[in-house]
């Protein structure tokens, strides 16, 4: 049995998180300074801020956590500096909901335990809002970077095979030069078509775990999409660093409108 699976390049996320950072850092600006200058006005609208501000943070979190469990490649650096990323963001939505749970009505003069909770909020955001900055500009989380010809986004899971039986892989509709993520109970493949044939491959940079079906492939030569490591798709071997190791490379052939591989 397989299915259809593509939630790569979710563009939700990124565009969501400038709402709950403005609106938290906003939050304990206007309720500083309206403490410093004692302006009720001020104060209240941090506490308007820290509501409204929590409530974006919710609703970006699920795009986020979508992105997190599809999208950054497993057992790799992005998945490391994702899941930091997530921590500081959860800590300080966590922080500003308790901030207003302690100063109770929106009128009420924020406290110095507030403030200090909001001051560590509003260093959590900063923290979080830069990692998440380098999951998109060098993971290239949610960015659209396919290269010219590469075709639409093609993802696929199929059923483990039988011991010593070959995964079948549908490979109708894809052309030369182009790649598919194939995911095998469990295992992320690549299938790809080459201009002399066909070839499959781990679909994990040795460098730092890149997704190399994210990358680009031309010529029997794939590079990975963070740090430019390029490899031969048919040996798997390293053909420019930073990676020094060979990623593994299996078997292919073609039958029919099919793709037979030997894990
Ligand atoms: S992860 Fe660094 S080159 Fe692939």
């Amino acid at each position: 049995m397989r299915s259809k699976a593509s939630f790569r390049g979710h563009p939700n996320h990124p565009a969501l998180i400038p709402f709950p950072l403005a609106f938290l850092i906003g939050a304990f600006l206007f309720d500083l300074v309206g403490v410093v200058f004692n302006r009720p006005a001020l104060w209240t609208t941090g506490a308007y801020l820290t509501v409204v501000g929590v409530i974006s943070g919710v609703v970006a979190a699920i795009p986020g956590i979508i992105d997190f469990l599809y999208t950054v490649p497993p057992n790799s650096s992005g998945k490391a500096r994702a899941l930091k990323h997530a921590s500081a963001m959860v800590s300080a939505l966590i922080l500003f909901t308790v901030a207003k749970w302690l100063r109770g009505d929106v009128t009420t003069e924020p406290g110095l335990p507030v403030l200090v909770l909001e001051a560590i909020g509003a260093g959590s955001l900063t923290v979080g809002g830069w990692l998440g900055g380098v999951l998109v500009s060098r993971n290239q989380v949610s960015i659209d970077h396919r290269y010219a010809g590469a075709g639409k986004w093609k993802e696929e899971n199929v059923d483990k095979p039988a011991s010593g039986q070959p995964v079948v892989v549908a490979i109708d509709g894809l052309e030369a030069n182009q790649m598919k993520l194939v995911h095998v109970a469990g295992k992320r493949l690549v299938v790809a078509r080459t201009d002399k044939g066909w070839a499959a491959f781990d679909d994990h940079c040795t460098h730092k775990g890149g997704s190399l079906a994210d990358g680009v492939m031309i010529c029997g030569t794939v590079q990975c999409p963070w740090h430019g490591s390029q490899f031969d798709v048919v040996t798997g071997g390293v053909k420019s660093g930073p990676a020094r190791e060979s990623i593994k490379a299996y078997r292919a052939e073609p039958s029919g409108d099919q793709l037979k591989v030997w894990l």
